[in-house]
């Protein structure tokens, strides 16, 4: 395998609503992760998109009046709006309606067919005809019963194709237990070993009559039947990565070269459909349809977040946070700021409006936008604007704020190769503390009222706004735009192919002139 490039991607969101706060954390997490890691070198393709068949579409479609291509479409373009809002940056769109896609998602299944790994049988079973759905003990309540939600519940009889997954069960088993790298992190590698431990192994129903629901890809061998809608978007993961590209054109163009990406370095999901979607439909029907166990992609399984008070967010709750509300009030950096700090990944965490705000008045708008306008003010003021790299002075305040900057850049990419963006942000703002002290400590104000202290004043000038060009440097993965606008005010480029690990104190050459501060952070208005 040529695999050059990280692939990274997220879950495909169901287009049957519109996106959310959860949503929009998954998306962030991958824009973050693959922006740092071209930042450190690399080439990333990150993968996003949306969910569009299955039932739920579907129904909503159908409360609308509207044909169900209508009713996604019109979501899916929330979705991509959205993203925008955030200031994603995506390389590949998968939006499960695309020819290419459905064609891809038919090929497989011929093949699986041909090899007789999907069969044909009649299931009988109790049915729930308001949630259009069969039943099983899991369903039952205390009583042993199937409660009042789930409507009139009635014996019926199907026939559905299958696909032979408990075949592979024993496969899977092993390669979980050679492969603990599969699912991050470990604990759900845990949980996933546990679980199949457990459960009795059975095949997994594929398909739906049409009957019962038409939104969906047909079967190529009965034209009775649609996709079961997971077995169609786990296959977005390869579909739209260039899978089998050659052999089915239908529709091919802006498709990434396969063999460059595959397998995923990263498959990020939320922790309720890695069992057993992720973990256990998918890699088993990739085994199925020939991919070797160095061919397995890699899950990044992240935790849920709450309302400030714990509990889960839910349309029926009417607790649903919309990212675009917050976007409004903090900008989207300083949503992607409190949703990557505030969440240790894999966890789970309350989303708390005040929070938020307390986040974007101190970390931002406080330490690092003051300290930017602090550092911008006073070298206009008293040097007009001139950075002098080599006056001669040093001491203990100025090597300890520069070993923390020199400490930095491998100190984020640990955290960042594994994932824990919270903690690298962390880092980078104990070095932003840290400098915040060294304005009070060296007190340029004082120094500039003495001239025999002009060579230790140059060097705090220097001190701060090199620090400030690391900083924005380091915080490009999560706030690029902030990054962006730091550097317009610091007069700088960095060089195109400086590398994250790189960076070493010294960046900003000598008679540099920096330019304007404008403020990153205006104050916020108090909510009505
Ligand atoms: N369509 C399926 C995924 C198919 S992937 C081949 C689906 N869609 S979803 O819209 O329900 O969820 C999309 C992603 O958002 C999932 O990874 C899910 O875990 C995540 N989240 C949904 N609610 C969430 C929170 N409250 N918090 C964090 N992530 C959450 O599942």
């Amino acid at each position: 395998m040529g695999q050059d490039t990280l692939f990274i991607t997220t879950a495909i969101d169901y287009t049957n609503s519109a996106p959310h706060i959860g949503h929009a954390y998954e998306k962030l997490l991958a824009d973050v992760i693959t922006r740092y890691q071209r930042s450190a070198g690399k080439k990333a393709y990150f993968l996003t998109g949306v969910d569009q068949h299955g039932q739920k579409v579907q129904q909503s479609a159908e409360l609308e009046g509207i044909p169900a291509q209508e009713f996604a479409d019109r979501n899916t373009a929330k979705f991509v709006e959205m993203w925008k809002l955030l200031g994603l940056e995506y390389n590949g769109w998968a939006a499960t309606t695309h020819p290419q896609h459905k064609a891809v998602v038919q090929v497989i299944l011929q093949k699986l067919f041909d090899q007789d790994q999907i069969y044909k049988a009649t299931h009988t079973g109790y049915y729930s005809v308001r949630q259009e759905q069969f039943l099983t003990d899991k369903e039952r309540n205390e009583e042993g019963e199937f409660g009042s939600e789930w409507g009139e519940v009635e014996e019926r009889k199907e026939e559905n194709y299958y696909f032979k997954l408990s075949e592979h069960v024993p496969w899977l088993k092993a390669f979980v237990a050679d492969h603990p790298d599969f699912v991050y992190p470990a604990f759900r590698g845990k949980e996933l070993v546990n679980a199949l431990d457990k459960a009795d192994a059975i095949d997994l129903c594929i398909t739906r009559p049409k009957s019962r629901l038409e939104w969906g890809i047909e079967i190529p061998f009965d034209t009775g039947f649609v996709t079961f809608v997971w077995f169609d978007a786990l296959i977005n993961y390869i579909s739209f990565a260039g899978y089998l590209k050659d052999q089915v054109q239908v529709a091919t163009e802006g498709l990434p070269d396969f063999a460059e990406l595959w397998p995923a370095n990263a498959h990020i999901i939320g922790k309720d459909i890695m069992i057993p979607a992720h973990a256990v439909y998918w890699p088993i029907m990739l085994h199925a349809m020939g991919f070797a166990d160095e061919e397995m992609p890699k899950l990044l399984v992240h935790g849920f977040w709450n309302d400030k008070g714990g509990a889960k967010l839910s349309k029926s709750l009417g607790n649903v946070i919309d990212p675009a509300e917050r976007i409004e009030r903090f900008g989207a950096d300083g949503l992607r700021y409190y949703l990557m700090s505030a969440m240790a990944t894999g966890k789970d965490a309350d989303f708390n409006d005040s929070r938020i705000e307390e986040a974007y008045a101190h970390d931002l708008a406080g330490n690092l936008g003051n300290l930017l306008n602090r550092s911008l003010n006073m070298s206009k003021r008293y040097r007009a604007s001139l950075l002098k790299k080599d006056a001669d002075y040093d001491d203990d305040l100025n090597r300890e704020l520069r070993d923390s900057f020199n400490k930095l850049p491998a100190a984020v990419a640990a955290h960042m190769e594994n994932y824990q963006v919270h903690f690298a942000l962390e880092e980078i703002w104990k070095s932003l503390t840290l400098c915040n002290q060294f304005v009070e400590h060296s007190a340029p104000w004082k120094l500039a009222k003495d001239e025999a202290e002009a060579n230790r004043l140059d060097t705090v000038l220097y001190h701060l706004a090199e620090a400030m060009a690391q900083a924005a440097f380091h915080i490009a993965p999560v706030m690029p735009e902030t990054s962006r606008r730091i550097l317009e005010q610091l007069n700088f480029e960095f060089p195109a192919d400086l590398k994250a690990t790189d960076i070493k104190w010294g960046i900003l050459p000598d008679g540099h002139t920096l330019g304007e501060g404008t403020p990153l952070f205006p104050r916020l208005e108090p909510l009505p």
